[in-house]
């Protein structure tokens, strides 16, 4: 039997495939975090979670942004049907860093949390983008999506904006080595670019 990409069998076993290579960067943390197998999480174990897990957060923004311009560029429309479970882990492992970061990190001290969001505009913009977040992810099934109609498609725009504090916040935290941010900055602007590309031209029938 020849699995047809877009088909049900497809769809299918390469979501059964989907979730374990996104659940991985979870279970190497938890390798890490109870030293299994000789995995460990260095001298400052709360720091470098919280770096993991922001990093992933952001690898799935950018993910799940790929996924239309993929679509454009090659034709194949089935390709959004992987679109929402990917833009999931994104928020899963984006609220995991803010997890890690009000329990762990600030040992869930309300005071020093909000003095840290108001004082360090690197913190105030990545709370932005986590409140953004919240509603894209309660409005991610497909009973809202029809619900909303249009303005759906709308709302979820805002994942533009998010993936761009994303990449800020990242930015203005570093102090001294700039590539790993302008790394993740190249690639969201290319995928801004490409999506901007494609508004100015009319809607290719896609397969
Ligand atoms: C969409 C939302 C967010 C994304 C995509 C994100 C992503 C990231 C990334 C990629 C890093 C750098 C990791 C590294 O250095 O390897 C980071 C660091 C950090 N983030 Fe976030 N973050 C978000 C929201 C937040 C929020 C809401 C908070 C806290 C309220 C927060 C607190 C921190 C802290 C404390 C660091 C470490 C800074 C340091 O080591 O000096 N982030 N984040």
């Amino acid at each position: 039997m020849v699995l047809q990409p877009g088909s049900k069998a497809f769809l299918g076993l390469s979501k059964a495939l989907l979730w374990p290579l996104c659940l991985a960067p979870l279970l190497f943390m938890l390798l890490g975090v109870f030293q299994v197998a000789g995995y460990g999480l260095g001298a400052n174990p709360i720091e470098e979670l919280l770096h993991r897990c922001g990093e992933w957060g952001l690898k799935f923004l950018l993910i799940t942004l790929a996924i239309t311009p993929l679509r454009r560029i090659t034709g194949w429309s089935w390709l959004v049907r992987y679109r929402r479970l990917l833009g999931l882990f994104a928020f899963f492992y984006v609220m995991l860093h803010f997890v890690v970061y009000i329990w762990l990190d600030r040992q869930l001290d309300l005071g020093s949390i909000v003095e840290d969001i108001v004082k360090r505009p690197y913190i105030t913009i990545g709370m932005v983008a986590i409140v953004m977040l919240i509603p894209l992810a309660v409005t991610s099934t497909r009973g809202m999506m029809r619900r909303l109609g249009r303005r759906w498609q709308k709302l979820h725009r805002l994942v533009y904006v998010i993936a761009i504090l994303g990449v800020w916040h990242f930015w203005w935290q570093v102090k001294a080595d700039f590539l790993e941010p302008s790394i993740y900055a190249g690639i969201l602007a290319l995928l801004l670019g490409v999506r901007l590309w494609y508004r100015k031209r009319p809607a290719k029938q896609l397969r």
